[in-house]
Protein backbone atom coordinates (compact mmCIF):
# COMPACT_ATOMS: atom_id res chain seq x y z
CA UNK A 1 0.00 0.00 0.00
CA UNK A 2 1.35 3.41 -0.81
CA UNK A 3 1.23 6.04 1.80
CA UNK A 4 -0.90 8.91 1.34
CA UNK A 5 -0.30 12.23 0.64
CA UNK A 6 -1.86 15.72 -0.09
CA UNK A 7 -0.54 17.84 -2.33
CA UNK A 8 -2.61 21.37 -0.75
CA UNK A 9 -1.93 23.98 -4.01
CA UNK A 10 -2.25 23.13 -7.88
CA UNK A 11 0.95 22.12 -9.10
CA UNK A 12 2.32 20.55 -12.55
CA UNK A 13 0.90 18.01 -13.59
CA UNK A 14 4.62 16.05 -14.20
CA UNK A 15 4.78 16.98 -10.62
CA UNK A 16 1.65 14.81 -9.60
CA UNK A 17 2.64 12.31 -12.03
CA UNK A 18 6.20 11.98 -10.11
CA UNK A 19 4.63 12.11 -6.92
CA UNK A 20 1.94 9.32 -7.79
CA UNK A 21 4.87 6.91 -8.45
CA UNK A 22 5.36 6.85 -4.47
CA UNK A 23 1.97 7.92 -3.51
CA UNK A 24 -1.63 7.79 -2.98
CA UNK A 25 -2.35 11.57 -3.78
CA UNK A 26 -5.25 13.55 -2.56
CA UNK A 27 -4.19 16.65 -5.41
CA UNK A 28 -5.78 20.05 -5.34
CA UNK A 29 -5.80 20.91 -8.68
CA UNK A 30 -8.79 23.31 -8.55
CA UNK A 31 -6.59 25.51 -6.19
CA UNK A 32 -9.04 26.07 -3.29
CA UNK A 33 -7.21 27.39 -0.20
CA UNK A 34 -7.92 25.04 2.14
CA UNK A 35 -6.75 27.27 5.34
CA UNK A 36 -7.26 25.52 8.90
CA UNK A 37 -10.35 23.52 8.81
CA UNK A 38 -9.77 22.32 5.27
CA UNK A 39 -6.04 21.22 5.96
CA UNK A 40 -7.37 19.60 9.00
CA UNK A 41 -9.80 17.40 7.09
CA UNK A 42 -7.76 16.88 4.16
CA UNK A 43 -4.82 15.29 6.43
CA UNK A 44 -6.77 13.34 9.04
CA UNK A 45 -5.82 10.55 7.36
CA UNK A 46 -2.66 11.66 5.28
CA UNK A 47 1.33 10.53 6.26
CA UNK A 48 2.74 13.70 4.30
CA UNK A 49 1.78 17.30 2.86
CA UNK A 50 2.90 19.13 -0.10
CA UNK A 51 2.36 22.67 1.28
CA UNK A 52 2.47 26.69 0.60
CA UNK A 53 2.50 29.73 2.23
CA UNK A 54 -0.84 30.10 1.84
CA UNK A 55 -1.06 26.84 4.52
CA UNK A 56 -0.87 27.34 7.77
CA UNK A 57 0.17 23.91 9.23
CA UNK A 58 -0.47 25.34 13.05
CA UNK A 59 -0.34 23.44 16.02
CA UNK A 60 -4.59 22.60 15.31
CA UNK A 61 -3.68 21.40 12.30
CA UNK A 62 -0.99 19.25 13.02
CA UNK A 63 -3.18 17.87 16.39
CA UNK A 64 -5.61 16.88 13.79
CA UNK A 65 -3.37 14.89 11.44
CA UNK A 66 -2.12 11.49 13.61
CA UNK A 67 -0.71 10.01 11.34
CA UNK A 68 1.71 13.38 9.09
CA UNK A 69 5.35 12.20 9.10
CA UNK A 70 6.67 15.33 6.38
CA UNK A 71 5.33 19.03 5.53
CA UNK A 72 7.31 19.51 3.09
CA UNK A 73 6.96 23.40 1.74
CA UNK A 74 6.83 24.88 -2.18
CA UNK A 75 9.09 27.44 -0.80
CA UNK A 76 12.37 29.00 0.55
CA UNK A 77 10.34 30.60 3.66
CA UNK A 78 8.58 28.55 5.77
CA UNK A 79 6.88 30.95 8.22
CA UNK A 80 3.33 29.23 7.76
CA UNK A 81 4.49 26.32 9.38
CA UNK A 82 4.77 25.79 13.21
CA UNK A 83 8.43 24.08 13.55
CA UNK A 84 8.12 23.37 17.31
CA UNK A 85 4.74 21.85 17.05
CA UNK A 86 6.04 19.95 14.08
CA UNK A 87 9.09 19.00 16.21
CA UNK A 88 6.87 18.02 19.06
CA UNK A 89 4.77 15.78 16.96
CA UNK A 90 8.42 13.85 15.27
CA UNK A 91 7.15 15.43 12.07
CA UNK A 92 10.17 16.52 9.26
CA UNK A 93 9.74 20.07 7.35
CA UNK A 94 11.18 20.52 4.55
CA UNK A 95 12.20 24.01 2.08
CA UNK A 96 13.13 24.43 -1.18
CA UNK A 97 16.69 26.46 -0.89
CA UNK A 98 19.01 27.08 -3.49
CA UNK A 99 16.84 27.00 -6.61
CA UNK A 100 14.95 30.10 -6.75
CA UNK A 101 17.89 32.56 -5.63
CA UNK A 102 18.40 34.02 -9.42
CA UNK A 103 15.19 34.15 -10.24
CA UNK A 104 13.93 35.79 -6.73
CA UNK A 105 17.26 38.37 -7.56
CA UNK A 106 16.02 39.32 -10.78
CA UNK A 107 12.32 40.12 -9.59
CA UNK A 108 13.86 42.30 -6.67
CA UNK A 109 16.14 43.59 -9.61
CA UNK A 110 12.91 44.53 -11.87
CA UNK A 111 11.77 45.89 -9.14
CA UNK A 112 14.53 47.80 -7.90
CA UNK A 113 15.01 49.30 -11.79
CA UNK A 114 10.92 49.79 -11.68
CA UNK A 115 10.70 51.98 -8.54
CA UNK A 116 14.06 53.94 -9.43
CA UNK A 117 12.46 55.33 -12.87
CA UNK A 118 8.40 55.07 -12.82
CA UNK A 119 8.12 52.30 -14.78
CA UNK A 120 4.76 51.58 -13.76
CA UNK A 121 3.28 54.60 -12.80
CA UNK A 122 4.57 56.45 -15.85
CA UNK A 123 3.31 53.26 -18.28
CA UNK A 124 -0.21 53.60 -16.54
CA UNK A 125 -0.29 57.13 -16.69
CA UNK A 126 0.38 56.92 -20.91
CA UNK A 127 -2.35 54.25 -21.18
CA UNK A 128 -4.62 56.39 -19.73
CA UNK A 129 -3.61 58.79 -22.65
CA UNK A 130 -2.20 61.82 -20.65
CA UNK A 131 0.64 62.07 -22.94
CA UNK A 132 0.92 65.22 -24.90
CA UNK A 133 4.72 64.99 -26.16
CA UNK A 134 8.52 66.07 -24.11
CA UNK A 135 8.30 68.11 -21.39
CA UNK A 136 11.95 68.06 -19.58
CA UNK A 137 9.90 67.51 -16.41
CA UNK A 138 8.28 65.01 -16.75
CA UNK A 139 9.04 61.66 -14.80
CA UNK A 140 12.22 62.40 -12.90
CA UNK A 141 13.60 59.29 -11.88
CA UNK A 142 16.62 58.49 -9.30
CA UNK A 143 19.66 57.21 -11.49
CA UNK A 144 20.78 53.06 -10.50
CA UNK A 145 24.18 53.39 -11.58
CA UNK A 146 26.88 54.68 -9.05
CA UNK A 147 24.26 54.43 -6.34
CA UNK A 148 24.59 52.70 -3.04
CA UNK A 149 22.91 49.58 -2.65
CA UNK A 150 21.53 48.03 0.90
CA UNK A 151 20.84 44.76 1.35
CA UNK A 152 19.21 43.46 4.28
CA UNK A 153 19.59 39.99 4.91
CA UNK A 154 22.63 38.69 3.32
CA UNK A 155 21.69 35.09 2.61
CA UNK A 156 22.37 33.70 -1.07
CA UNK A 157 18.98 35.58 -2.72
CA UNK A 158 21.36 38.81 -1.50
CA UNK A 159 24.78 37.95 -2.47
CA UNK A 160 23.02 36.72 -5.87
CA UNK A 161 21.68 40.49 -6.07
CA UNK A 162 24.75 42.14 -4.92
CA UNK A 163 26.39 40.48 -8.09
CA UNK A 164 24.01 41.83 -10.42
CA UNK A 165 24.68 45.59 -9.04
CA UNK A 166 28.19 44.88 -9.98
CA UNK A 167 26.98 45.72 -13.77
CA UNK A 168 26.12 48.83 -12.51
CA UNK A 169 29.18 50.03 -10.62
CA UNK A 170 26.76 50.48 -7.71
CA UNK A 171 28.70 50.54 -4.01
CA UNK A 172 26.90 47.88 -2.27
CA UNK A 173 26.48 47.55 1.51
CA UNK A 174 24.52 45.31 3.43
CA UNK A 175 23.71 44.12 7.14
CA UNK A 176 23.45 40.58 8.65
CA UNK A 177 23.33 39.08 11.23
CA UNK A 178 26.61 36.89 10.76
CA UNK A 179 29.42 38.97 8.88
CA UNK A 180 29.86 36.62 5.36
CA UNK A 181 33.51 35.16 4.96
CA UNK A 182 35.62 37.40 3.10
CA UNK A 183 35.62 35.06 -0.03
CA UNK A 184 31.92 35.60 -0.42
CA UNK A 185 32.08 39.53 0.82
CA UNK A 186 34.90 39.92 -1.98
CA UNK A 187 32.81 37.81 -5.05
CA UNK A 188 30.05 40.22 -4.59
CA UNK A 189 32.50 43.33 -3.18
CA UNK A 190 29.60 43.79 -0.66
CA UNK A 191 30.89 45.65 3.02
CA UNK A 192 29.34 44.64 5.93
CA UNK A 193 28.15 47.83 7.76
CA UNK A 194 25.78 48.16 11.07
CA UNK A 195 22.26 48.30 10.33
CA UNK A 196 22.27 51.93 11.08
CA UNK A 197 24.17 52.88 8.86
CA UNK A 198 22.74 50.49 5.95
CA UNK A 199 19.72 52.67 6.87
CA UNK A 200 21.41 55.92 6.45
CA UNK A 201 23.23 55.46 3.29
CA UNK A 202 21.27 53.13 1.61
CA UNK A 203 20.00 55.21 -2.11
CA UNK A 204 17.84 51.57 -2.55
CA UNK A 205 17.36 49.26 0.68
CA UNK A 206 16.31 45.66 -0.72
CA UNK A 207 14.70 43.57 2.24
CA UNK A 208 15.90 39.44 1.88
CA UNK A 209 15.61 38.61 5.27
CA UNK A 210 13.21 35.54 6.54
CA UNK A 211 10.14 36.66 8.69
CA UNK A 212 10.04 35.46 11.68
CA UNK A 213 9.27 37.03 15.57
CA UNK A 214 12.59 38.86 15.60
CA UNK A 215 11.95 40.46 12.15
CA UNK A 216 8.71 41.41 12.70
CA UNK A 217 8.39 45.20 11.45
CA UNK A 218 12.27 45.32 11.45
CA UNK A 219 11.25 48.42 9.42
CA UNK A 220 8.68 50.51 10.87
CA UNK A 221 8.48 54.33 11.55
CA UNK A 222 11.54 54.81 12.83
CA UNK A 223 13.69 53.00 10.93
CA UNK A 224 12.29 54.88 8.10
CA UNK A 225 12.63 57.89 9.27
CA UNK A 226 16.53 57.14 9.26
CA UNK A 227 16.74 56.73 5.35
CA UNK A 228 17.33 59.56 2.85
CA UNK A 229 14.08 61.09 1.49
CA UNK A 230 15.30 60.31 -1.68
CA UNK A 231 15.65 56.97 -1.27
CA UNK A 232 13.54 53.47 -2.33
CA UNK A 233 12.30 50.73 -0.40
CA UNK A 234 12.05 47.07 -1.89
CA UNK A 235 10.34 44.38 -0.53
CA UNK A 236 10.35 40.67 -2.12
CA UNK A 237 11.12 38.72 0.95
CA UNK A 238 7.68 38.70 3.66
CA UNK A 239 4.84 40.58 4.55
CA UNK A 240 5.29 41.82 8.43
CA UNK A 241 9.27 42.59 7.88
CA UNK A 242 7.97 45.61 6.97
CA UNK A 243 5.11 48.25 9.09
CA UNK A 244 2.94 48.70 6.08
CA UNK A 245 1.34 51.51 7.78
CA UNK A 246 4.39 53.52 8.74
CA UNK A 247 5.63 52.75 5.21
CA UNK A 248 2.39 54.25 3.56
CA UNK A 249 2.69 57.25 5.98
CA UNK A 250 6.07 57.71 4.77
CA UNK A 251 6.13 57.56 1.23
CA UNK A 252 2.49 60.21 1.36
CA UNK A 253 4.52 62.38 3.12
CA UNK A 254 7.37 61.74 0.08
CA UNK A 255 9.54 61.12 3.38
CA UNK A 256 10.93 58.06 1.24
CA UNK A 257 10.88 58.56 -2.82
CA UNK A 258 9.28 55.37 -3.64
CA UNK A 259 8.70 51.62 -2.35
CA UNK A 260 8.38 48.27 -4.24
CA UNK A 261 6.77 45.44 -2.73
CA UNK A 262 6.55 42.17 -3.94
CA UNK A 263 4.72 40.74 -0.12
CA UNK A 264 2.52 42.19 2.28
CA UNK A 265 0.98 42.48 5.54
CA UNK A 266 -1.64 40.03 5.68
CA UNK A 267 -2.00 39.09 2.06
CA UNK A 268 -3.19 38.25 -0.20
CA UNK A 269 -5.02 41.50 1.25
CA UNK A 270 -3.22 44.87 0.95
CA UNK A 271 -3.64 48.13 3.05
CA UNK A 272 -5.80 50.57 0.88
CA UNK A 273 -3.52 52.96 1.41
CA UNK A 274 -0.96 51.76 -1.19
CA UNK A 275 -3.30 51.89 -3.98
CA UNK A 276 -3.81 55.99 -3.61
CA UNK A 277 -0.01 56.29 -3.95
CA UNK A 278 1.98 57.03 -7.11
CA UNK A 279 5.34 56.11 -5.76
CA UNK A 280 4.79 52.86 -4.76
CA UNK A 281 5.15 49.70 -7.50
CA UNK A 282 2.91 46.20 -6.82
CA UNK A 283 3.38 42.71 -7.52
CA UNK A 284 1.24 39.93 -6.10
CA UNK A 285 4.36 37.62 -4.39
CA UNK A 286 5.71 36.72 -7.64
CA UNK A 287 10.00 36.75 -6.64
CA UNK A 288 10.01 32.89 -7.79
CA UNK A 289 7.51 32.55 -10.21
CA UNK A 290 9.16 31.82 -13.40
CA UNK A 291 8.59 28.60 -14.96
CA UNK A 292 11.70 26.61 -14.58
CA UNK A 293 12.08 28.13 -11.03
CA UNK A 294 8.45 27.05 -10.00
CA UNK A 295 8.98 23.69 -11.56
CA UNK A 296 12.37 23.49 -9.40
CA UNK A 297 10.90 24.46 -6.42
CA UNK A 298 8.09 22.32 -6.95
CA UNK A 299 10.41 18.65 -7.69
CA UNK A 300 12.61 19.60 -4.72
CA UNK A 301 9.85 19.80 -2.46
CA UNK A 302 8.31 16.16 -4.23
CA UNK A 303 11.60 14.90 -4.13
CA UNK A 304 11.80 15.93 0.11
CA UNK A 305 8.79 14.12 0.85
CA UNK A 306 9.71 11.38 -1.17
CA UNK A 307 12.85 11.13 0.79
CA UNK A 308 11.07 11.58 4.39
CA UNK A 309 7.99 9.07 3.64
CA UNK A 310 10.89 6.51 2.72
CA UNK A 311 12.73 7.05 6.08
CA UNK A 312 15.67 8.81 4.51
CA UNK A 313 16.74 11.96 6.08
CA UNK A 314 15.05 14.79 3.55
CA UNK A 315 17.83 16.72 1.68
CA UNK A 316 15.75 20.03 2.97
CA UNK A 317 14.87 19.04 6.51
CA UNK A 318 14.75 22.67 8.23
CA UNK A 319 13.62 21.24 12.04
CA UNK A 320 16.89 19.59 12.11
CA UNK A 321 16.23 18.67 16.01
CA UNK A 322 13.82 15.97 14.77
CA UNK A 323 16.06 13.85 13.36
CA UNK A 324 17.62 11.51 15.65
C1 LIG B 1 7.06 31.13 -3.26
C2 LIG B 1 8.50 32.44 -1.59
O1 LIG B 1 6.74 31.19 -4.58
O2 LIG B 1 9.97 30.61 -1.54
C3 LIG B 1 9.41 31.50 -0.90
O3 LIG B 1 9.61 31.65 0.32
O4 LIG B 1 8.12 33.39 -1.04
C4 LIG B 1 8.09 32.18 -3.00
O5 LIG B 1 9.19 31.85 -3.73
C5 LIG B 1 5.83 31.25 -2.51
O6 LIG B 1 6.13 31.31 -1.18
C6 LIG B 1 4.87 30.10 -2.82
O7 LIG B 1 4.85 29.11 -1.84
Amino acid sequence: MKPKILVAREVFPEVLEHLRRHFEVDDNQADVVLGVEGLKQRLADKAGAMTAVSDPVNAEVIAAAPQLKAVCNFAVGYNNIDLAACTRAGIVATNTPGVLDDTTADLAWALLMATARHIQTSEHWLRAGHWQGFRMLDWLGSDVHHATLGILGMGRIGQALARRALGFDMKVIYHNRSRLPEDKEAACRATWVAKEALLREADFLVLLLPYSAESHHIIGAAELALMKSTAHLINVARGGIVDDVALISALRQRRLSGAALDVFEGEPKLNPGFLELDNVTLTPHIGSSSRPTRMAMAMTAANNLIAALSGQRPPNLVNTDVWK
